[in-house]
């Protein structure tokens, strides 16, 4: 397939949106942070599936990383990225300059309520404002007709989706399925992290998770479900577990104890060797 284009300033960016709007084409988004893996490129042959052009962004965004998390560690492989969306159609691949998102005098922040509250902004506070803040900038920039995110990030979904409706932002919100590897870990760029056997023991959230929901679908107590499931994922090695808690989809309120009567979500963050997983799936 042909190479995508690759713009690096807002001026060439929206130098070739508004030539595509000009012709009447639609346009899909896919906001990444780059380390591209098989889970990114479904969700741009998802976009490429909707739209008649994909632009993908790559930008490692220091506002949703905590002092002490893996900003500068994190994994950037732009060659390999742009390569990797080559083999799956992308149009255009915008990759932000550092230093040209947030300029010295930036002040304005989005806090967004409701859905992103508790889960993980009991663990990582200021994650979803650093989120929030950057999708709305690339979405004000690239102002796409469509946005896709992965349902493996299921929070940040429910966090754009409310974002877009609250800001009247004229975009479809688009979430895809996750990807998983052979063995059902959520595939992740962080997986990289893992040796052999810390990659062994990762591969246990999907199975305890998958377990924990089908016992809570048979009638067991949400409460004795989920207390089974943290200590078998210690069992397994974990060092620690943020959270494992079923929501209702939609709004993300928390149900603690009783039994699942209509379709909800088991979402899990928990440590191991190190890194920081989440998953998630259907009750
Ligand atoms: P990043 O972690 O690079 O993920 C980019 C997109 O890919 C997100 O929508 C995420 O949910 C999706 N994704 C990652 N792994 C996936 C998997 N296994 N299956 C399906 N989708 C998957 O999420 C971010 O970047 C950032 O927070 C971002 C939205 C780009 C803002 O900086």
């Amino acid at each position: 397939m042909k190479s995508p284009d690759i713009v690096r300033t807002q001026k060439d960016l929206r130098g070739q949106i508004w030539e595509w709007r000009g012709l009447g084409e639609t346009i899909a988004f896919v906001p990444t942070m780059g380390a591209l893996h098989s889970g990114h490129l479904s969700l741009v042959k998802l976009a490429k599936g909707k739209a008649l052009k994909v632009v993908v962004s790559i930008f490692v965004n220091p506002t949703q990383f905590a002092p002490g998390e893996d900003f500068e560690s994190y994994p950037r492989t732009e060659e390999a990225d742009i390569e990797k969306l080559s083999s799956v159609g992308c149009d255009l691949v915008y990759i932000p300059r550092k230093g040209s998102m947030y300029n010295a005098h930036h002040a304005t922040h989005i806090k967004v309520g409701g859905v992103a509250e508790n889960l993980e902004t009991d663990h990582r506070p200021t994650f979803f404002e650093g989120v929030a803040l950057v999708v709305t900038k690339l979405l004000n920039r690239v102002a796409p007709d469509i946005a896709i995110f992965g349902e493996k990030d299921y929070q940040q979904l429910a966090t754009i989706r409310r974002l877009v409706a609250d800001l009247d932002m004229p975009i479809d919100i688009i979430g895809a399925p996750i990807a998983r590897d052979d063995h059902g870990l959520a595939l992740s760029s962080r997986n990289q992290y893992f040796d052999k056997d810390g990659l062994s023991k990762a591969r246990q959230l999907n199975e305890i998770m998958f377990e924990c929901a089908r016992t809570m679908r048979n009638g067991a107590d949400i409460s004795d479900a989920t207390q089974r499931a943290q200590s078998e994922l210690l069992a397994a090695g974990y060092s620690s577990i943020d959270y494992i808690s079923v929501a209702c989809p939609d709004s993300l309120e928390i149900m603690t104890s009783g039994t699942v009567n209509k379709p909800m979500r088991l979402l899990v963050a928990a440590h191991c060797e190190g890194v920081r997983l989440i998953d998630n799936c259907q009750v």
